[in-house]
C-alpha cells in the first residue's frame, strides 16, 4: 500500500460535465454556477475545502468556463458600482469569492468522465495526496466529513472515500462499495466497487458520494483506465483496482449532503436552505406554510 503521510494541501473540483440533466438552464453555464438560494453551489464546495484546510484549489472546467472563472475572479466595475453606492454589504459579499483561495484552472476538453477530469489535475497535484470535492455536490458546513476522510488517511495511507447509506432501490444512481470492518475507528475497507450497479446487483447499501482523499497512485491507474459505462473513464474503475490491492478505506458519512446536479434536490436543497436563512427564513416558512395549507391540501374525501 503506498503511504505517502504528507499533508493534504491541494483540492481538485472538477465542474467540466455538461450538466444534461439541467438542460436548458446548463447550455451555457456550468450546473455548478446554479444559485443555491444566493451562492453558486460551486462556492459552497469551495468554501468547504478551504474549512478543511485546502487553500490550493484546482477547478476542472469545460466548455463553459468563463462564468466559473468570472465568479470567483475581482469584478472592478461592480465593485466600483457598490462603492459609490455605499452598499458595503454587498460590497463584501461580491468580494468573499475571490478572497478565498488560490484558485487555479486547467481545461478538460471534452468531457470523457469523471476519472479522466481528476487524471486531468496530474500536472497540478504532482506526487501528494489530494481532496477531490464533486462541484455539485453540497456537504453541509455543520457535518464536516474532510477532516475525517484526511484523518484516515493518516492513519491508513492510500485513498479514502465517502459512504452514505442509501436505500437499495436507488443503488443504480450512484457508485457501490464493497466493505468489511477495519478497526475500531469505525472506518472500513474497501473491498470492491461497482460504478452504477444494475437493480437487485448492489454488493452493499453503501454508496460513494462526492468526496474523496486520494493517493497520487490513482493517475497512474487512471492513466491506462479504459472508458467503462457509459463509454466514460470512470473514477470508479480506478479506485476499483487499489481496493482490491487493499488501499481504500471508506468513512460513513450521516450527516446533511444536498445533490444539486438532480433537480429535485436541487428544489429541496433550496428550499430547506432558505428556510434555514436568518434573512429570508422568517418570511419564507411563513409563505411556504400558506403554501402548503392552501395549495398542498388534501382534497377532502367525496362523502
Ligand atoms: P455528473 O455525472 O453528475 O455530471 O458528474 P454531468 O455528466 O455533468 O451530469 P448530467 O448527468 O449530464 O446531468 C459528477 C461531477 O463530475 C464532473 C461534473 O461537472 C460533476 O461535478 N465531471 C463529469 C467532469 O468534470 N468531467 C466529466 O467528464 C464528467
Amino acid at each position: 500500500m503506498t503511504r505517502n503521510h504528507s499533508r493534504i494541501k491541494k483540492a481538485v473540483i472538477p465542474a467540466a460535465g455538461l450538466g444534461t440533466r439541467f438542460l436548458p438552464a446548463t447550455k451555457a453555464t456550468p450546473k455548478e454556477m446554479l444559485p443555491v438560494v444566493d451562492k453558486p453551489a460551486i462556492q459552497y464546495v469551495v468554501e468547504e475545502a478551504v474549512a478543511a484546510g485546502l487553500t490550493d484549489v484546482l477547478m476542472i472546467t469545460g466548455r463553459n468556463k468563463r462564468p466559473l472563472e468570472d465568479h470567483f475572479d475581482r469584478n472592478f466595475e461592480l465593485e466600483d458600482a457598490l462603492l459609490r453606492k455605499g452598499d458595503s454589504d454587498r460590497l463584501a459579499l461580491v468580494c468573499e469569492s475571490t478572497a478565498l483561495a488560490d484558485i487555479h484552472y486547467v481545461r478538460q476538453g471534452d468531457p470523457r468522465g469523471l476519472g479522466h477530469a481528476v487524471l486531468c489535475a496530474a500536472p497540478h497535484v504532482g506526487d501528494e495526496p489530494f481532496a477531490v470535492l464533486l462541484g455539485d455536490d453540497l456537504i453541509d458546513a455543520r457535518d464536516p466529513v474532510l477532516p475525517l476522510m484526511a484523518a484516515a488517511r493518516e492513519r491508513h495511507g492510500g485513498s479514502v472515500v465517502a459512504l452514505m447509506e442509501v436505500p437499495r432501490d436507488k443503488m443504480h444512481l450512484y457508485g457501490c462499495a464493497a466493505v468489511e470492518p477495519a478497526g475500531a475507528d469505525g472506518l472500513v475497507r474497501v473491498t470492491d466497487l461497482v460504478e452504477k450497479p444494475e437493480p437487485g446487483t448492489a454488493p452493499s447499501s453503501y454508496a460513494v458520494i462526492g468526496r474523496y482523499v486520494l493517493d497520487p497512485a490513482v493517475f497512474e491507474v487512471l492513466a491506462r483506465t479504459r472508458p467503462g459505462r457509459g463509454g466514460e473513464t470512470q473514477l470508479t474503475d480506478a479506485l476499483r483496482e487499489l481496493a482490491a490491492a487493499g488501499a481504500v478505506h471508506g468513512v460513513v458519512f450521516s450527516g446533511r449532503r444536498y445533490d444539486t446536479g438532480d433537480r429535485a434536490e436541487y428544489l429541496r436543497t433550496t428550499v430547506r436552505l432558505a428556510c434555514e436563512r436568518e434573512d429570508l427564513g422568517e418570511d419564507f416558512r411563513d409563505w411556504l406554510r400558506g403554501f402548503v395549507d392552501t395549495e398542498l391540501r388534501q382534497p377532502e374525501p367525496a362523502a
